[in-house]
C-alpha cells in the first residue's frame, strides 16, 4: 500500500532542503553530500541570517534546513559579543522560525575543558569564551525539535581553516609556534556532512549528537601531522595558550564524544587530513 503523505525526512526522496552559510567551509560539504537533493543553497550574500526570514529565496517550504552559518570569529566575538550573539542566537532563532525540521551546527567551545576525558552529550556545559556563550544560547533557541549537531576543529579544502594556515605559513618560514596544550578532534568536513546525512536519513531521534573524528590530538600534534603529509619542510615549536596570547579563552581539553548507541562514526582525523589534501590536489 502506498503511503499518502510520504516522509519528506526519507532516504531516498528528493527533498526540498535549505543549506545556510553555504559559502563557509562546512556549507560547502553539505552541498556535496547532499546533492541528490533539491538544495536551496544560501550564501551569507543571499540571506543574512539576522534578518527576518521575508526573503523571497525562503519562500516554497523546506523539508529540512542544514544551518551551518555562524560567526565562527571566536577572538572577534570577545571584542563583539552582541555582534556574535546576532548571528548565531537571533540568526538561529531566525531559521528555526521556518518550521522545518532543523539541524543546526555547534562546537566543543559549550564546555569548559577541564574534564580529562571524552565529552559526551550529558555532561554539563560552562562555556568559556563570547563564542562559546552564544553558540550555546543558539543550541537553546534552535528548540527541542532540532538535532543539535556539536562538532569540533572543523577544517576542508576551502575558505579560514588551520590546515590551510598551516600550508601557508609552512611555505613561507622555517618554524611555526603551535598551542600545545590544548586537545581536540580535527573533523574533516566531508566526513562531518556524510555523518549528518547518516543522522537525517535514518531520522535518528532529535536533540545533541557529538558527531567528531575518531583519535585527538593537540594543535601542534596537528600541525606537525599537515606537515609530514603534505611534504612542507617545516618545524613546530610548542608553546603554551599562555605564550600565543589570543584574546578568547578556549577549553583545554575539547574531545567529543558520543554516548550514543546509534551515533554516525565518523573516520580518524589522520584519514580525514589525507582527504583534505587530496582534495587540495596536495
Ligand atoms: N570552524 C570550526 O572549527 C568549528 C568547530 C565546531 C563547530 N563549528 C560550527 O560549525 C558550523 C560551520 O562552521 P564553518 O567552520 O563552516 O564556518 P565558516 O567556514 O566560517 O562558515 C560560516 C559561514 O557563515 C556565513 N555567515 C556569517 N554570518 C552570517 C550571517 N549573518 N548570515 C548568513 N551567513 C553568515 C559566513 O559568511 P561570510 O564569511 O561571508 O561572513 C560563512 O560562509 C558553525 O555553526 C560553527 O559554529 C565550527
Amino acid at each position: 500500500m502506498e503511503l499518502e503523505h510520504p516522509d519528506p525526512l526519507r532516504a531516498g526522496h528528493r527533498r526540498r532542503i535549505l543549506i545556510t552559510g553555504a559559502g563557509g567551509q562546512l556549507g560547502r560539504a553539505l552541498q556535496q553530500e547532499f546533492v541528490a537533493d533539491d538544495l536551496v543553497a544560501l550564501t551569507h550574500t543571499d540571506w543574512d541570517v539576522a534578518d527576518p526570514p521575508s526573503n523571497s529565496l525562503l519562500q516554497g517550504g523546506f523539508d529540512l534546513v542544514l544551518h551551518a552559518a555562524a560567526w565562527t570569529d571566536v577572538d572577534g566575538a570577545e571584542a563583539d559579543p552582541q555582534g556574535a550573539a546576532a548571528v548565531n542566537v537571533a540568526g538561529t532563532a531566525s531559521v528555526a522560525s521556518l518550521g522545518a525540521p532543523l539541524v543546526a551546527f555547534s562546537t566543543d567551545y559549550v564546555f569548559d575543558g577541564r574534564k580529562r576525558e571524552p565529552y559526551v552529550e550529558s555532561d554539563g556545559v560552562n562555556p568559556v569564551s563570547a563564542y562559546g556563550r552564544t553558540k550555546l544560547h543558539g543550541e537553546a533557541v534552535a528548540g527541542s525539535d532540532a538535532w543539535i549537531v556539536r562538532s569540533s576543529w572543523l577544517f576542508g579544502a576551502t575558505g579560514h581553516n588551520f590546515v590551510r594556515t598551516m600550508l601557508r605559513l609552512g611555505a613561507e618560514r622555517d618554524e611555526v609556534a603551535v598551542v600545545d596544550d590544548q586537545r581536540g578532534c580535527p573533523t574533516y568536513v566531508g566526513h562531518l556532512a556524510h555523518a549528518v546525512r547518516e543522522l537525517v536519513d535514518a531520522d535518528r531521534p532529535r536533540g545533541v549528537w557529538h558527531l567528531a573524528a575518531e583519535g585527538d590530538c593537540t594543535w601542534a600534534d596537528f600541525a606537525e601531522a599537515v606537515f609530514a603529509e603534505a611534504g612542507v619542510d617545516c618545524r613546530v615549536r610548542r608553546v603554551s595558550t599562555e605564550e600565543l596570547g589570543r584574546s578568547a579563552p578556549r577549553p583545554a581539553y575539547a574531545v567529543l564524544r558520543s554516548e550514543r548507541a546509534d551515533a554516525p562514526a565518523l573516520p580518524h582525523w589522520r584519514d580525514g587530513l589525507r582527504e583534505c589534501l587530496a582534495a587540495m590536489g596536495r
